[in-house]
């Protein structure tokens, strides 16, 4: 694909706000190509309506959020094809291959990654994942029938794929079941809440948010509160092993993104922050001796308060240009 990171973006923003039933965001910044709308605002609406197993064609590039069967059929050779998959943040999504017709041989290739990829950025950051970044891609073509089904870490997937003749296809059958203890997540919505909880487990949970937004932090209690504050003696967080960060940022990375306010202390009561990313992401550090805990809310932010914000350079390190 050769759209920009932005274009992508707009992309999956744009399929969330139909999903949703709430277009705000997308008619506040008139990031809306007339055309590409109304053609997704029917296919997709269609997707949510339907009860029954739902089935319908895959396109080229495609956003998937329901469970269901997804037929992709080349009218032509198709080279750079993705398909995005979203889950509820408690859910993780499988993807098993039915009725594979493509050419191994010729250079075909269907590729479930796990996680997001989007100009060449990451989510899960290499960083945050449990397994290295060659095992989260899983050829159809290199595993044959030995993987029929390929499950995520987290609520999102992705399917790359390659076919060289028309009349070429697939179908993929995609569910949802649920992930006890979810850790990375992308939201679906430029608002809601979500309580992160690491439970003495020697690892880092992301909590993605790809809108600008107000993010409160209602709660947050980390196991190490007395010992840590006996110890203290350098400024901000350094030498936390547990902490929390709010990151902000352009891309997908939570690695390549920029620390808005670290958190290493426990407390009650809202403290509230509005970043003007493109990318808002709610970070916990454990270092495995306790258990963690961070409940927070975010809301969109309306145009004038991202002007505000935009024409403060202070405030905003998110300039876009
Ligand atoms: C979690 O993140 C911290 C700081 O970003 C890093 O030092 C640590 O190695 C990470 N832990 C794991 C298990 O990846």
């Amino acid at each position: 694909m050769e759209a920009t990171f932005r274009e992508q973006l707009f992309f999956i923003v744009l399929c969330l706000s139909v999903l949703n039933g709430d277009t705000r965001y997308i008619q506040e910044n008139e990031i809306t190509p007339e055309g590409l709308f109304s053609l997704l605002n029917s296919e997709l609406k269609r997707e949510i309506q339907d009860e029954l197993i739902y089935s319908r064609p895959l396109r080229c590039l495609d956003m998937v959020a329901l469970e269901g069967q997804f037929t992709f059929t080349a009218d032509r050779p198709q080279l750079s094809c993705a398909a995005f998959f979203i889950a509820e943040p408690n859910r993780v999504i499988t993807v098993e291959y039915d009725d594979v017709d493509i050419d191994c041989g010729g250079g075909d290739f269907i590729k479930v990654f796990d996680g997001w990829v989007m100009k060449g950025e990451k989510f899960p950051s290499s960083q945050d994942h449990t397994l290295p970044l060659m095992e989260r891609y899983v050829d159809y073509c290199d595993s044959g029938t030995a993987r029929r089904t390929v499950r995520s870490s987290q609520n999102v997937a992705m399917v790359f794929f390659r076919v060289h003749t028309a009349g070429s296809s697939f179908t993929l059958t995609v569910r949802k079941p649920v992930n006890p203890f979810p850790c990375n997540i992308i939201s679906q919505t430029p608002e809601g809440s979500f309580t992160m909880v690491i439970p003495q487990q020697h690892r880092n949970c992301s909590f993605s948010i790809i809108y600008p937004v107000e993010i409160k932090i209602a709660e947050l209690s980390l196991g190490h509160l007395n010992d840590f504050h006996i110890k203290k003696s350098l400024p901000g967080c350094v030498g936390a092993g547990d902490f929390v960060e709010l990151l902000g940022g352009n891309g997908m990375d939570t690695s390549k993104m920029l620390p808005v306010a670290d958190l290493c202390y426990n407390f009650n009561g809202p403290a509230q922050m509005k970043i003007s990313c493109d990318n808002t992401v709610v970070r916990m550090v454990s270092s495995g001796k306790f258990v963690n805990r961070v409940a927070f809310e975010y809301r969109l932010l309306d145009r004038q308060e991202l002007q505000r914000i935009k024409g403060n350079s202070l405030e905003d390190f998110c300039l876009t240009g």
